[in-house]
């Protein structure tokens, strides 16, 4: 799969990008101290495989063919306070709950990809700050500056992306050691229960379907194409918005054996929406790395566009490459997406479908709180089967900013979360995140929405 398009990316190198337009990238006062930081990073050891990335590509090839359904999530801003044991574990544990009540209801494997390990660079719609007077340089996430409001903090420092790589190595290495140690054993799911299950309207729920779980593992077994020897466990993988290019640039590596350049910071890098254009040096970077990749496609998309990420980060039409994340919002999508699924119908693509039912549905409140309708986040989602099983498709994932903690950021879902709650635990320095509890029940309606044959 690998070696077709490896020959087919011509004219390209792990710096080309930089002969195109980079937006979204930070402003270093001392471009010395920069290459030196990145010449380091060069010489680090990557933090995935290149077989692990292979395997992605593979597994999301069957999510494209709809025998397989990603379930993508995790912070908006991962931030570097937060690699920590509690934070890593609860992350872990909520998305694979998640994803045995998912893979109850959808049937198929459930592809589980976490935004953390690298989701330390963030775009933003200005480029600078005012408070009190004051004008800043924007927080573009710890991997550039800091969050606080000072001179200081916002300068952008590329010593940061030394820490950010080594804190991604730090919960990485810690990822494989619960995974490989028997956290995430099915035999065992008391494990993965997070302390507040026990107190959620959905704990006897989440317990029944567990229960189901261990009496059909063997059953499990087959639907998720566990190798024998590691029937028990299940994988994890990473990704993160491919945003700062000298970082993504300096993990691009060649390996033994396989033809190609490959993304090693990562397992699935995404080009965010404000860094789609196709001309633009995002899309080229993507193009010439054998990972699977993601663009976040926003309602104002052109038919244009469509066939030229197709043409560009996909020319051989390989199943599993090309992830097309779409994020209209509640309100949107259902004028929006049948024409983004035609237009890429129509130039032979085969993306792997992802509904991100967060960032169309970003409201502000009166008190100028960014947050997020549950039931908008539902809604997006539920729309989504419906619209890709009425042209024929297939909804293929989803794309969620979550937590594992017990924050109120989103409102709504069961508990009735309102906007007076939402002072109470907001800790997101960016976006919204479903809490805890919300993640719970979201994945408890998708898997029902597609029990009922909305897949
Ligand atoms: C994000 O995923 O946090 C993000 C910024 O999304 P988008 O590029 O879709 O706005
Ligand atoms: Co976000």
């Amino acid at each position: 799969m690998g070696t077709e398009s490896a020959a087919a990316v011509s004219d390209w190198t792990p710096d080309s990008w930089r002969r195109r337009r980079a937006l979204q990238q930070p402003e270093y006062p001392d471009p010395a101290a920069l290459d030196r930081a990145l010449a380091e990073l060069r010489r680090l050891p990557p933090l995935v495989t290149s077989w692990e990335v292979v395997m992605l590509r593979e597994q999301m090839a069957e999510a494209a063919a709809g025998r397989g359904f990603v379930l993508q999530g995790g912070d908006c801003a991962e931030r570097f306070a937060d690699c920590s044991s509690p934070r890593i574990t609860n992350m872990l544990k909520v998305l694979l709950q998640m994803s045995l009540v998912l893979v109850v209801g959808a049937q198929r494997p459930v592809i589980r990809i976490g935004r953390f390990g690298g989701q330390y660079a963030k775009p933003r719609s200005a480029d600078f700050e005012e408070r009190g007077g004051a004008r800043l340089p924007s927080y573009r996430g710890d991997l550039v500056n800091g969050a606080e409001f000072s001179a200081e903090a916002r300068t952008p420092d590329p010593r940061r992306l030394l820490r950010g790589y080594e804190r991604a190595g730090l919960t990485l290495n810690f990822i494989r050691a619960l995974v490989k140690g028997g956290f995430a054993d099915l035999h065992h799911p008391e494990y993965f229960d997070l302390d507040w299950v026990r107190h959620s309207p959905l704990a006897d729920e989440y317990h029944r379907t567990v229960q189901t779980i261990g009496d059909s593992l063997r059953f499990m077994e087959h639907v998720l194409g566990i190798r024998a020897g590691a029937t028990d466990r299940i994988d994890f993988f990473t990704a993160h918005e491919a945003l700062h290019l000298g970082y993504e640039e300096a993990q691009t590596r060649q390996v033994p054996r396989r033809p190609g350049w490959f993304n090693l910071s990562t397992h699935f890098p995404w080009a965010g929406m404000r860094t789609g254009d196709p001309a633009g040096a995002h899309v080229e970077y993507l193009r010439g790395i054998e990972n699977p990749v993601g663009v976040k496609v926003g309602p104002d998309f052109k038919r244009d566009e469509v066939a030229r990420w197709i043409e560009i980060l996909d020319p051989q039409r390989s199943p599993g490459r090309l992830s097309l994340i779409h994020r209209f919002g509640a309100e949107r999508i259902a004028d929006a997406l049948p024409g983004l699924i035609e237009a890429a119908r129509a130039e032979g693509g085969r993306p792997v479908w992802i509904c991100d039912a967060m960032h169309g549905n970003t409201q502000t409140t009166s008190g100028g709180v960014k947050t997020r309708r549950f039931e908008d986040v539902y809604s997006e989602v539920e729309q989504s089967f419906d619209i890709h099983r009425a042209t024929g498709g297939e909804l293929g994932g989803v794309h969620l900013e979550l937590t594992g903690e017990n924050v109120t950021e989103c409102t709504g879902g069961a508990r009735g979360q309102n906007h007076a709650d939402l002072g109470r635990a907001y800790e997101s320095e960016i976006d919204p995140r479903l809490n805890y509890e919300q993640s719970l029940e979201l994945a408890f309606l998708i898997a029902r929405k597609m029990e009922s044959g909305g897949r």
